[in-house]
Parts: structure tokens; sequence; C-alpha cells
């Protein structure tokens, strides 16, 4: 049986978009049955629809300052569609204690970072004020301490030397659509996650001689 996941968005939705690109292969463990945006014009949700998939704005504007029951609306849509995964990808709300704690060890999420490097914003800006050479993307579980739980999957590339943050983004961006879908198999089909070595699904492009900052 296919694990049933749901996915929150709040734009563009490529990540999303990766996720159901991976779920048309009949063998893929897991299906894509609701997508979730609080930003009811989020371009994800086009997609979304077009891929045939039920896209429902939750639009968190509605409830004001009331985190709580904006993902009390959330949960139970999640719930009614019998979700039993959550992937976030590009979700722009902080989730309170309550509604990560409901789906504790059953929610991921997509950090563009080398996890625990760069938590929180603007990840691609900071790696390149501080020089790293190597940059990258995580996929984790989510748990109350932001971008903190446990890393199922990373990709790293390498920071060259005209990179720009939007550069940069692009090249980790391409990675992230690579490790999502496979970290999500891995998850539904109830491999380990993960501190083994063997078990996480790490890639690492070789930076060209040409290209190294
Ligand atoms: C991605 O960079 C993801 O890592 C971050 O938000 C961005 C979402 O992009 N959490 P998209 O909406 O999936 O295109």
């Amino acid at each position: 049986m296919k694990r049933r996941v749901g996915v929150l968005i709040s734009g563009r939705g490529s990540n999303m978009a990766a996720l159901l690109d991976a779920a048309r292969d009949p063998d893929y463990p897991a299906e894509i049955v609701l997508v979730i945006s609080n930003r009811p014009h989020a371009p994800g949700m086009a997609l979304a629809s077009q891929a045939g998939v039920e896209a429902r704005a939750i639009d968190h504007r509605r409830f004001g300052t009331d985190r709580a029951s904006h993902e009390t609306v959330i949960d139970a849509a999640l719930r009614d569609a019998r979700v039993e995964i959550v992937c976030l990808a590009g979700y722009m709300r902080l989730l309170t204690p309550s509604f990560v704690g409901a789906w504790q060890g059953q929610m991921l999420n997509i950090h563009p970072s080398l996890l625990p490097a760069f938590p929180g914003l603007h990840t691609h800006e900071r790696a390149l004020a501080a020089g790293v050479k190597l940059h990258g993307c995580t996929v984790h579980l989510v748990t109350d301490a932001m971008d903190q739980g446990t890393i199922l999957a990373q990709a790293a590339v390498p920071v060259l030397a005209d990179d720009d943050a939007d550069r940069l983004a692009a090249r980790v961006l391409a990675e992230e659509h690579v490790i999502y879908p496979l970290a999500l198999r891995a998850f539904a089909e109830g491999r380990p996650a993960v501190s083994a070595p063997a078990d996480a699904v790490l890639r690492n492009p070789l930076p060209n001689e040409r290209g190294l900052a």
C-alpha cells in the first residue's frame, strides 16, 4: 500500500512538483493525495491542480494572529484525506509545538543548506558571506527546534568563484529536486531514519577544477 502524503506549500512549489513527478512511478511507495497552501495564489497550487491533485488554499490571513486555529483547519484537512506523512515544501509559516507534536516523526522538511550550518532564512547569502566552499540542501524530520530534526538526506554543491545568491540557489535547488523524492521514498519504505551513512541519501557532485572558488 502506498503511503498517503500531504504537501504544505506557500509559493512556487517546485519541490512539490518534484515529489509529484516521482510519485507518478507505479513503484514509488508514496502518493501525494493533498496539497495545501496558506497562500491562495501560490503558483504551486496551479501545478498541483494540473497534476490532478487536490489543491486546497487555507489562507492564514483569515485567522489573524490565531496560528493554532489556522493549523486546526490544516490538520483536519490532512486527517480527512487520511494523510500519513506530511512534507513541508517551501511552507513559510512557523508551526506551533502542538501541530509539530501531532505529526512528530511523520513530517519532513527540505531546507536549502547543509544543516546544521545555516538554519533559518537567507541561507545562500549567508553561505556566500561565510565563504564556505560547499553548500547544499537537507531533508530532515520536523521537530520543535527549527531545522534541527533528524537528517534524512543531504546533497552538496560546490560554491563557485563567481556565484551570487541566485546562481547558488539555482544549483542547490536542482539538488533539492533530487533528494526530496529520494528521502521520501526511503522514509515511506520505512527505512530507518538515519544516523548510519549507509541509510543516508548523500549526493556529492564533484566540484570541477575550473569552477572552484
Ligand atoms: C526551497 O529552497 C526549499 O528548500 C525552501 O523553500 C524553497 C521552496 O521552493 N524550504 P519551492 O516552492 O519548492 O520551489
